[in-house]
């Protein structure tokens, strides 16, 4: 089949607007805009403004409405617990009225904040449903953060409420969720009058009087009575949620997602870019704590009409590395989409695929890979078990949806390995050298998107329309910067290289080494450290620690290097999954007194490096190479 890319592209190019005001007629609105793209609203524009719409209803209600009651919207399997469950649109839209009008009675309104922690369970769907059916703002916060990091986001989304759960389970052990969450309060400044409480059986909490409920009991007697609350109609341009992510220091940024636009761009990616159809089964195993998440488990296959999987567990060890293959026979999954971590995950314990013989996989089509660079000995691996296209994309829990792709819905192009292919229409992607001037096709340099961002991307930053400014605006004046560097090649294919900033990539997480930076700097007896990230062969990369301890201190250093593992596993969470740090005597630095991360890592990588020019004393990278070879890393 011919690609109908170049065409679809083009049009887009030549009239933008007309393109994503066709797109926005496959959702209904309460009011239609006056303005399809407000160049004067917001930071750099505003999509659909003068609109009024909701995401709920086009989600849940409008199917329901239009024949697709008894079709599953959610199937909920979860072998890390034997738990299964199928929910028809009917039945969600029943679970997500009720909760909506649970929280009504709480006294949320449209706008209020409400904080989501839970694991990967149906009421994790139900509640982001039912706060966006009210006109509530929601923020998931991932499970596998610790109580200070929750506290951090209570403190900048003050919610009014919190919907949390007993526990989450992690292979090996149940995780309490409910300490977590008290802590968090304690900790933060802005306390949330309510928090709703899922009971797991695994572990059952106790509740606060007269602030933490008992959801399964409110909900039931909401369903019992009937309550229902409608959909309330908000601005296009009003935000669905805020979905915090790492930035370059401690505070992470609020990636805010507006409403219309984001159901635009959504709906629009699910047939051009992934092949869907309504109907259709489709699974996206992430974690509703990441922007994968929000976008394709829960709101983009919800908006088109598909039935989307909702996975709690492992690709391996839940029980086995034949989950995902059970999963895709057994719900007829026709499209997978997932972070590369987990097939080189499934492809360690199972390489020759012996697993994977016993399913009929006929029914995929395709397998999607986002989230960190896709390497090609896992695409290669994975295409030759699968026996279908395997598609590398590149996006951001910024944009949240895809940059760059390879859209099978429009006609799949050719693959280059080690690419993730074209820009999606929409996206007007630019490599700038360091001076803000084009630079030569092939040639390394910062990746930039022209503004105006297609709908669905970030508007601004919540509460930090300076931050938002000076993170993504002001260094390259007329496009948003992306912080990856990368290049493109002669037909126009992007290659993501690396990040210009400080953020790392481990097992698909986003994680900044800033932020460890922050706490290590913590500990009494840590003077001055660096953390870097280094090649891992499943995670992609991992954390690594240099600490400089204090003159005079004359602890045993494995003591300290445990403490400070603890201290960043405590303060960020486990999925920092930062187990490793060296000390050292000194780090280096230039003269101006930068430490020379990138050049500690490349070290560590085995890359071939440069002595850099300003470097202060160049024996320290001797030195570094030294440490690394004693704790048996490449460093050579
Ligand atoms: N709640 C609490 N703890 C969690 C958690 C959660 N929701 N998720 C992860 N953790 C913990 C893990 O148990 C682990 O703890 P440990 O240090 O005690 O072992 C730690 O955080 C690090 O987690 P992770 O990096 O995910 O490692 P893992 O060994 O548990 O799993 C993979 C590795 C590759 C199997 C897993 O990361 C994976 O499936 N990734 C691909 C899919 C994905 O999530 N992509 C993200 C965006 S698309
Ligand atoms: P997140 O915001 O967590 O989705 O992480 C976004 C970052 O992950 C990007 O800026 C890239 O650095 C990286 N990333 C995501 N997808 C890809 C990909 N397909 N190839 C290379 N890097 C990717």
């Amino acid at each position: 089949m011919t690609s109908n890319y170049h065409e679809t592209y083009n049009q887009w190019k030549s009239e933008p607007l007309r393109f994503w005001s066709d797109a926005a007629k496959q959702i209904s609105w309460d009011k239609p805009w006056d303005k399809v793209l407000d160049e004067d609203g917001s930071v750099y524009g505003e999509w659909f403004s003068g609109a009024t719409c909701n995401t709920c209803y086009n989600c849940l209600d409008r199917h329901v409405e239009s024949g697709r009651k008894d079709q599953p919207a959610i199937i909920y399997d979860s072998p890390i617990t034997g738990a299964k469950r199928t929910y028809t649109y009917g039945q969600l839209l029943q679970e997500v009225e009720a909760l909506a009008s649970v929280l009504t009675a709480k006294g949320i309104t449209k706008g209020d904040r409400v904080i989501i922690y839970l694991p990967m369970i149906p009421q994790a769907v139900i509640s982001m449903l039912a706060c966006a059916r009210i006109g509530a703002v929601h923020s998931v916060v991932f499970g596998g953060f610790a109580a200070a990091e929750l506290a951090t986001r209570i403190n900048d989304a003050s919610p009014k409420m919190i919907i949390s759960a007993s526990c989450g389970i992690e292979p090996g052990r149940v995780i309490k969720y409910k300490p977590l969450l008290d802590q968090a309060i304690e900790l933060a400044t802005a306390k949330p009058s309510t928090t709703i409480i899922v009971q797991r059986q695994q572990s059952i909490c106790d509740l606060v009087e007269g602030r933490d409920f008992d959801y399964d009991q409110l909900v039931g007697e909401a369903i019992s009575t009937n309550a229902k609350q409608p959909c309330v109609p908000v601005k296009a341009t009003d935000p669905l949620y805020i979905l915090y992510t790492s930035g370059t220091t401690g505070e992470p940024k609020g990636i805010i997602r507006d409403n219309g636009g984001h159901m635009v761009a959504l709906k629009w990616s699910m047939h051009a870019i992934y092949g869907i159809n309504p109907g259709e089964v489709w699974w996206a195993a992430s974690d509703v704590g990441w922007v994968v998440g929000h976008s394709y488990i829960v709101y983009a296959p919800l908006l088109h009409g598909a039935t989307s999987i909702l996975f709690e567990g492992k690709p391996v060890g839940t029980p086995d590395a034949g989950t995902f293959w059970r999963i895709i026979e057994e719900h007829n999954v026709v499209a997978l989409f997932t972070a590369p971590t987990a097939f080189r995950a499934i492809k360690q314990v199972d390489p020759k695929g012996e697993m994977l013989a016993k399913y009929n996989l006929s029914g995929l089509r395709t397998l999607f890979l986002a989230g960190e660079r896709a390497d090609p000995d896992t695409i290669q691996w994975a295409e030759k078990q699968l026996k279908v296209p395997v598609i590398d994309h590149w996006w951001q829990t910024e944009t949240g949806w895809t940059i760059a792709g390879n859209p099978i819905g429009l006609g799949q192009l050719p693959v280059k390995y080690g690419s993730p292919t074209v820009a999606m229409p929409g996206y007007d992607v630019r490599i700038l050298d360091d001076e803000g001037h084009r630079i030569a096709t092939g040639d390394l340099g910062n990746i930039v998107v022209k503004l105006p961002l297609p709908p669905g991307c970030l508007p601004n930053l919540w509460n930090a329309e300076q931050r938002f400014r000076d993170a993504y605006l002001t260094e390259f004046p007329g496009y948003y910067q992306t912080s990856d560097a990368g290049y493109i090649d002669e037909d126009g294919y992007l290659y993501i290289m690396a990040r210009t900033d400080d953020i790392i990539n481990v097992a698909g997480h986003r994680l900044s080494t800033g932020a460890m930076e922050e706490v290590i700097a913590g500990h009494n007896d840590v003077a001055e450290c660096a953390v870097i990230g280094v090649n891992d062969a499943l995670k992609g990369q991992m954390p690594l620690g240099f600490l400089v301890i204090n003159a005079g201190v004359n602890r045993e250093l494995g003591e300290i290097e445990k403490e400070v593992v603890q201290l960043v596993r405590q303060k960020i969470g486990p999925v920092a999954a930062f187990k490793k740090a060296i000390p050292v005597k000194r780090l280096p630095k230039t003269r101006s007194g930068k430490i020379l991360r990138a050049t500690m890592q490349k070290i560590a990588d085995c890359e071939d490096w440069k002595m850099p020019a300003t470097i202060d004393d160049p024996d320290i990278l001797d030195e570094i190479t030294g440490y690394l070879k004693e704790h048996g890393m490449a460093g050579g």
